[in-house]
Order: C-alpha cells, then sequence, then structure tokens
C-alpha cells in the first residue's frame, strides 16, 4: 500500500448526532480518495488494542468505553502528505482549541467524544488500516 495513506475513524458521538455525510463530504472535498470504508463497532477488546499507547493516561478508561459504545465508520484515505494533511483538516484534540472550519470545530462535542480520528504517522496509518480492514477491503 503506498505511503499516502491515513486512517480514520468517524466516532460514535458524530455517527449519532447524524455527522457521517457531512465529514464524508468534508473528506472529498479536501482531496482524499477514500480506499476502504465500513460501518462497524468496536468491541472492548478491539478499543483496548487500538488504543494502547494510552493505556497509562488518565482518561483511557473512559476513551475505551466511549469508542466501544456505538457504531463508528472506519476508513482508509488516500492523499499526498495524507497523515499531516488529514490532521490539519481535523483540526486540535479538544474543539475548543480547534482552527474555524476544521472537523473537530464544527462537529465535535467535547476533548473526549471529538467527532474524528487521524492517524498521527505514515507507520501507524498502515498499523491501523490494516488493524480494521483485510487486504480485500482496500482498494
Ligand atoms: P486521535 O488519536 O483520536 O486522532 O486524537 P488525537 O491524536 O488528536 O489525540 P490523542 O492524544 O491521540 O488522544 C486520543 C483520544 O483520546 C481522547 N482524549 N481525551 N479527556 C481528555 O483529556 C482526553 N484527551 C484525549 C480523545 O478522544 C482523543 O482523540
Ligand atoms: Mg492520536
Amino acid at each position: 500500500m503506498s505511503s499516502n495513506i491515513t486512517f480514520t475513524m468517524i466516532k460514535p458521538d458524530a455517527v449519532a448526532d447524524g455527522h457521517i455525510g457531512a465529514i464524508l463530504a468534508k473528506i472529498a472535498e479536501a482531496g482524499f480518495k477514500l480506499k476502504a470504508i465500513k460501518l462497524t463497532q468496536l468491541t472492548k477488546a478491539d478499543a483496548q488494542k487500538f488504543y494502547e499507547v494510552h493505556a497509562e493516561r488518565p482518561f483511557y478508561g473512559e476513551l475505551v468505553d466511549f469508542m466501544s459504545s456505538a457504531p463508528i465508520v472506519a476508513a482508509v484515505l488516500e492523499k499526498d502528505n495524507a497523515v499531516e494533511d488529514f490532521r490539519t483538516l481535523i483540526g486540535a484534540t479538544n474543539p475548543a482549541d480547534a482552527a474555524e472550519g476544521t472537523i473537530r470545530k464544527m462537529f465535535a462535542r467535547s476533548v473526549g467524544e471529538n467527532a474524528v480520528h487521524g492517524s498521527d504517522s505514515d507507520e501507524n496509518a498502515l498499523i491501523e488500516a490494516n488493524f480494521h480492514f483485510s487486504g480485500r477491503e482496500i482498494f
């Protein structure tokens, strides 16, 4: 797979708030191509594993419970400089600090329920894409 990919989840808050379509439109307008997409729900074990790097952080339990509480949209996106450009598009972790026009500014509820995930490196993008999708689900 190209290194110009990133992995995203539309988190349970944004799915429940009816923002799937609007968020996918923003992603497409920003020039990202969909390589994989599905509506799914993480088990608690999935969420624990996905966010393992945050296991020692005080918000880990809350994060795992939230991310496994309801359906998400998982997707693999392709674009030049995908990881960095996608993090610019989604904005700061805390929507209160996110720039105007970013996805988190527009759609997030709070720092914990912040609408979308974006990979933080090319290496993690590949790991995360392969965690959620089999080879035959990525185009
Ligand atoms: P993400 O991994 O979801 O794209 O978010 P991020 O890189 O901007 O933030 P990160 O530091 O990786 O944190 C992962 C997720 O944990 C939740 N969080 N809650 N209550 C809190 O203070 C707090 N801090 C982080 C958020 O859902 C964040 O996206
Ligand atoms: Mg992160």
